[in-house]
């Protein structure tokens, strides 16, 4: 087979690029390891920036989002029982976030790639990267006990953190970027009205709490738990019990509780490569960044990825030049660090950190009694949260 792009990896950056090229009559074939099912079951993060939101209505993929999600134009962080908003709409210039649980866009993805007749392999075994530094790559993968091959322009990687592609880049070439957090994320999600209309954020004492939800039945909580924790060591009770110790006595007092329909702990950490291209493989989304979902930035992050290739792909094809392609790797690099940056100081300033020195502690306090002092911090946060400009 022969294709002019074969993505790796059918999850939102790969289906979002496949979506874009395929509008612009590039051609692209994705490679998923996964059952369509599998990839539809993960639960995953649900704020949208209006810079992503805007990418799936350009992708003819937002109808159902729009139909469906929430437009928040504030968030509230709680410190010492008191809540403290955050107006995105003010401090933003009139901007907001579209909450809208990812499963759903890659659904939504998934869904208009089917439509329009995109070829999404599932089950894609063993993807190998094959001459990626040559003018004629080629992917090789199993599927049913047979061997497939692939020639191609270009490989985009869109395989996430544990994907193949990043790992095809010679260990010479990479450069890598890490912090690890000293504790993890125990994420609920139940079939309950959420206990706001807006996410609280949580600083406290016992560690950082989340409130977030997926529509007004659907609602999704984080408490902060020890790295040695299982989601085992949590029954539904214990669950509820930690989050409203957390909570403001008011917020814990309306706090509709019931049983968790996932329940999941996940790791925090801060990882960048670079560069993000290598030969005529190009890394996009998970596969060359993670961050801390602190800020919610995440899936956001992909977005600016999958655009800047998107573009340079098409002018590539529609003019022969390579400067989209050329500058891709500086241009995505230069906003990931900034979503970087965000996560980790909202990461640092609202947990608790078990070998933290009291001066760390009186610092994470002046940030918040800054930024509820000053309209240029609140500007700051506002901006970043919103999505900083493709
Ligand atoms: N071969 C083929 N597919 C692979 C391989 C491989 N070797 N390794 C991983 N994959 C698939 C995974 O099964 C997954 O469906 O690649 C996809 C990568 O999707 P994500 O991990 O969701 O990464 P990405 O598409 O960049 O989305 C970014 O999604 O992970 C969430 O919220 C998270 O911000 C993140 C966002
Ligand atoms: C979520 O709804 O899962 C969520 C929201 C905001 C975050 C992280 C996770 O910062």
């Amino acid at each position: 087979m022969r294709t002019q792009v074969c993505i790796i990896g059918g999850g939102p950056s790969g289906l979002l690029l496949s979506q874009l090229l395929h509008l612009n009559g590039i051609e692209t074939v994705v490679l998923e390891k996964h059952t369509r099912e599998y990839v539809l079951q993960r639960i995953r993060a649900g704020v949208l920036e209006h810079g992503f939101a805007q990418l799936m209505r350009e992708a003819q993929c937002g109808e159902r989002m729009d139909r469906e999600c929430e437009i928040h134009h504030g968030f509230f962080i709680a410190r010492e029982g008191i809540l403290n908003r955050v107006d995105l709409h003010k401090y933003s210039g009139g901007n907001s976030v579209v909450v809208y649980g990812q499963t759903e866009l890659t659904r939504d993805l998934c869904d208009a790639r089917a439509r329009m007749g995109g070829i999404v392999v599932h089950d894609a075994q063993d993807v190998a990267l094959h001459d990626i530094a040559s003018d004629k790559p080629f992917v090789t993968y199993t599927r049913d006990n047979a061997t497939y091959r692939i020639d191609c322009d270009y490989v985009v990687g869109a395989d996430g953190f544990h994907g193949i592609s990043r790992k095809s880049i010679p260990a010479s070439v990479l450069q890598e970027h890490e912090k690890i957090y000293p504790f993890g994320w125990l994420g609920v999600l139940s079939r309950t009205k959420p206990v706001s209309p807006e996410l609280i954020y949580v600083k406290h004492q016992r560690g950082f709490a989340l409130c977030s939800m997926r529509s007004q039945v659907l609602s999704r909580y984080y408490v902060q738990v020890p790295l040695t924790d299982k989601e085992e060591d949590w029954s539904d009770d214990a669950f509820w019990t930690e989050l409203k110790n957390r909570l403001p006595g008011e917020v814990a007092a309306r706090l509709q509780t019931g049983p968790a329909i996932e329940k999941s702990i996940a790791p925090l950490r801060s990882y960048v490569c670079e560069p993000m291209r290598y030969g005529r493989l190009f890394l996009a989304g998970d596969a060359a960044h993670i961050v801390p979902p602190t800020g919610a930035r995440g899936l956001n992050s992909a977005a600016s990825d999958v655009y800047y290739l998107f573009q340079g792909l098409v002018e590539h094809y529609r003019t022969g030049s390579e400067r989209g392609l050329e500058t891709y790797s500086q241009r995505a690099l230069a906003r990931v660090w900034k979503g970087q940056r965000f996560s980790w100081w909202m990461t640092m300033m609202l947990h608790t950190f078990p070998d933290a020195i009291s001066y760390d502690r009186k610092l994470q306090d002046t940030d918040l009694d800054y930024l509820f002092s000053s309209d240029a911090a609140m500007a700051s946060l506002a901006e970043n949260y919103v999505g900083l400009p493709f």
